[in-house]
């Protein structure tokens, strides 16, 4: 008798390869593995979908600035995105691209049925556009006349367009979030939606004119159909819908989205629209989680590089570890809320979780064996009050654990698991098998220490299968287990082991020097930037030679606009962010204004302390690693490094 498994359908976003992903959008991805991984053990037949988010007008900007197309643009960092992942050993069943053939023939079948069922009307666009974010908006729903999502500037957008009927939909959407509470959560991103939809939906603007890179709609090739009706599609098109439906009759409709929650408008209200048009099951749930933050901002592809620390994922996994990274993601943020990112914190929990807690858990209990049973796990004949209580909470971690992920509480599933790692480590401390040991007639009460050690890491090896795979296999491998052989159900029981030939592997985590550690991990920081840097002026159209043809011709008035004065530099250190840059007080007549320079390679703090020097003064001001700079000062360029220009009048005096 073969009986049908239970599907489970889990998506992550389909991510824009407009750079390599960071720490966001691998924590995402992790996520959705461990759950992926965690539904599989429980007997789940399960599709994982990935891939990424190719057309639209912010890649062909970026190919355009690099001279490549668009194609050859996306495919070099496709390919590294896949290679994270594979390094990672992301168990994702498919990958689509939104480039390829199978993709593109069938968004444009979706564009065709919401077309053929009156959905679809051409008009004329006018109102804003962020390009970062692919959104439309109007003037009323900016926040400080900025992109509401990002918070970056939008711009005015206003062409021939197709539009999707969006507003007809209002209601069942409305109807969709009061009778399923659970479609979408966290509960705050539901009523932000509800109430969202209560302002009234607009029509949404679903083709583009104005550039190439895109699906062509379907009844006018002057048009691409939008890049995020055409991302959207993926979750089914991937699944072969419609014209080859076998996978999607199978895992449709899915069982999670998972977003992070800057695009859950996206997932709750468009998304379910689309498919409301087209006549097809909605998505059981939408699940929108928090982002990682670098000092109070976002992790983001432009502005990765401002705190210091790295989120370089590749560089982090080189270092680290896969599993200590993915354990970090998994234990430190709670899902669906914001979590500052930094290496220090990351660090940190490697060391005392990984190393500290279950690292050494392992190696003194099969030290220990090795030393007093001869290497093989022995039997227990002897049972107190401190064994049951071992024995009790090791077997029911898994339910526990079960109860977590069910919310999709990886940081507390994990938690769960750490208490009986460290119940494990105090038993090891209440039994003091090193006194037992010097007591012949105490062995059956080592057997009994030894034998309950190995059967609760073998639990353990269970439970941490979904997040750890790797570190699982090493451990059962050490225990003598069969490590391939992790079954869910063998976490509920207790007595499985005797016999086992345990061997001593490798450190699983390696204790971590955390200050050298944050050194080396500046130091790296400081290399990306400055590779960064010069790949930029490396990308830079050359500038023309001679000082008169350097800029383009300026009025006298233009001229006058500018604020010369002389100031003194009464103060002058290095930036605490940035190795580049100087920090100075200059006195201007009665006022002393703090202005950094980017100098710090010509000149040391002390040098420029008292020197007299030209200040442009009505600058705006602007911030540069997190400190105000109100003014600069002249530098001339000697071939080699940057002069200061100096004078000897006074401190206050118009230059002119
Ligand atoms: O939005 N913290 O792609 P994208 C946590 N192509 N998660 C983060 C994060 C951060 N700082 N930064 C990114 C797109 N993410 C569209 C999606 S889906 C049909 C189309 C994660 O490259 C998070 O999951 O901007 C977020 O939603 C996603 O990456 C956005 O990736
Ligand atoms: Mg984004």
């Amino acid at each position: 008798m073969t009986e049908e498994k239970k599907t489970y359908y889990i998506t992550t976003p389909i991510y824009y390869p407009s750079s390599n992903l960071h720490i966001g959008h691998t924590y995402c991805t992790v996520m959705a593995d461990a759950m992926a991984r965690f539904k599989r053990l429980s007997g789940y037949d399960v599709h994982f979908l990935t891939g990424t988010d190719e057309h639209g007008q912010k890649i062909e900007t970026l190919a355009e600035a690099k001279g490549v197309s668009p194609q050859a643009y996306v495919d070099e960092i496709v390919e590294g995105i896949k290679k994270l992942w594979a390094t990672m050993e992301i168990s994702y069943d498919d990958f689509i691209r939104t480039t390829e053939p199978r993709h593109i023939k069938r968004v444009q079948a979706i564009f065709m049925k919401m077309y053929e069922n009156g959905d679809i009307y051409k008009g004329e666009y006018e109102g804003l556009y962020c390009t970062p974010c692919e959104s439309f908006w109007t003037e009323s729903q900016l926040v400080n006349g900025c992109c509401p999502d990002c918070g970056r500037p939008v711009q005015a957008a206003k062409e021939e367009a197709y539009f999707f009927r969006l507003s007809k939909y209002a209601d069942k959407l409305l109807e969709l979030f009061e009778k399923n509470p659970d479609f979408l959560q966290p509960e705050s991103r539901r009523n932000e939606m509800v109430s969202f939809i209560k302002q009234g939906l607009d029509d949404l603007c679903i083709s583009r004119s104005t550039f190439d890179w895109g699906i062509p709609v379907p009844i006018d090739k002057k048009h691409v159909i939008y890049v995020w009706l055409d991302a959207l599609t993926n979750y089914i098109t991937a699944l072969g819908y419609p014209d080859e439906p076998e996978l999607y009759n199978k895992y449709w409709p899915a069982d999670v989205h998972l977003v992070g929650k800057e695009i859950v408008r996206f997932h709750s209200i468009i998304w379910p629209a689309m498919l409301m048009s087209a006549g097809l099951p909605l998505p059981k749930q939408v699940l929108g989680h928090g982002w990682l933050l670098l000092g109070g901002e976002k992790v983001s592809k432009s502005k990765a590089a401002k705190a210091g620390d790295v989120v370089d994922p590749v560089v982090l996994i080189d270092r680290y570890g896969i599993d200590a990274l993915k354990y970090f993601l998994l234990r430190e943020y709670t899902f669906g809320q914001d979590g500052v990112f930094t290496n220090e914190v990351m660090l940190k929990r490697m060391n005392y979780d990984l190393a500290n807690d279950l690292g050494n858990l392992v190696s003194r209990t099969v030290s220990m064996i090795e030393k007093y049973c001869g290497g093989t796990v022995p039997k227990a004949d002897t049972s107190d009050e401190i064994d049951e209580d071992l024995k009790k909470i090791a077997v029911g971690a898994a339910a526990k654990v079960e109860e977590q992920m069910d919310k999709f509480a990886f940081n507390m599933a994990l938690e769960e698991i750490w208490i009986l790692v460290r119940r494990a480590n105090k038993y090891i401390d209440e039994k003091a098998p090193w006194v037992l040991a010097k007591d012949e007639s105490r062995k059956a009460e080592l057997d009994t220490v030894m034998h309950n050690l190995a059967e609760a890491i073998r639990i353990i090896s269970i439970l941490i299968y979904p997040f750890m795979h790797s570190t699982s296999k090493e451990i059962r491998k050490q225990l003598g287990l069969w490590y391939a052989d992790v079954e869910w159900k063998d976490a509920f029981v207790f007595e499985m082991m005797g016999g086992e030939q345990v061997k001593k592997g490798p450190q699983l985590f390696p204790r971590l020097d955390i200050e050298k550690e944050l050194a080396e991990l500046a130091a790296v920081h400081q290399q990306m930037e400055a590779a960064k840097e010069a790949e930029k002026a490396a990308s830079a159209p050359a500038e023309p030679a001679g000082a008169e043809q350097g800029k383009p011709e300026i009025t006298y008035e233009d001229f006058d606009k500018i604020d010369f004065r002389v100031g003194k530099i009464v103060k002058a250190e290095k930036h605490p962010q940035a190795d580049k840059l100087l920090v100075f007080q200059v006195k201007i007549g009665t006022e002393t204004r703090q202005i950094i320079s980017g100098v710090a390679q010509s000149y040391t703090p002390e040098e420029m302390l008292g020197r007299q020097v030209i200040v442009v003064t009505n600058l705006k001001p602007r911030k540069l690693r997190g400190l105000e700079s109100r003014g600069m000062l002249l530098f001339a360029d000697n071939g080699e490094r940057v002069e200061i220009v100096t004078t000897e009048a006074p401190d206050g005096n118009v230059v002119s």
